[in-house]
């Protein structure tokens, strides 16, 4: 039989033949099939706002349990003030509240003061990748909540 092979940007009526066929790698792995929501949810956003100017941003999402921290920024003239920390403690406390066992990032060698942050909280150094986004070098940080 020939099989036909098209790309495109939209995923169409694949849910059913996705889940199916995960939930059989899953149980196969895991004994379980996982709730959608706990392993994959949608992103997450946590804002600080000064009234209601946005001051401060924290972007994530949970891919198979694990807590993706993509975006952590404070707003330039807010800095040095605890807000960084504090939406860190709340992506912590959002990861554990969605059961999520890790939280990771990965961010640029040269922000200097992101790094001192995360070691601050508890992340710890899982891999070095010298040549990752704009061919920087950059750094994987992990941090178990299960332990
Ligand atoms: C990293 C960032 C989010 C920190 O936000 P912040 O609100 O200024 O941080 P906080 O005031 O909560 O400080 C928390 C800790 O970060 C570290 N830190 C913050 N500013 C620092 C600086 N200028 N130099 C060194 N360490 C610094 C310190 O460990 C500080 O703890 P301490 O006050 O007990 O010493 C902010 O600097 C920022 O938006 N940077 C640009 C974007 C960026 O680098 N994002 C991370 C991408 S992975």
């Amino acid at each position: 039989m020939a099989i036909r092979y098209e790309v495109t940007p939209r995923k169409g009526a694949l849910h059913g033949f996705l889940d199916r066929q995960w939930e059989k790698v899953e149980r196969a792995l895991h004994g379980k099939h996982y709730d959608d929501f706990k392993w994959d949810c949608k992103r997450q956003h946590i804002i600080a706002r000064d009234g209601q100017k946005p001051v401060g941003y924290a972007g994530l999402y949970i891919d198979g349990g694990v807590v993706v921290l993509d975006e952590l920024i404070v707003h330039d003239h807010y800095r040095g003030r605890g807000i960084g920390r504090r939406l860190l403690e709340n992506t912590e406390a959002l990861a554990r509240r969605l059961d999520a066992h890790k939280i990771t990032l990965e961010t640029d060698d040269g922000l200097k003061a992101a790094i001192k942050l995360y070691t601050s909280c508890g992340f710890r150094k899982e891999a070095t990748l010298p040549r990752h986004y704009g061919k920087r070098p950059t750094t994987i940080y992990g941090k178990q909540l299960d332990v």
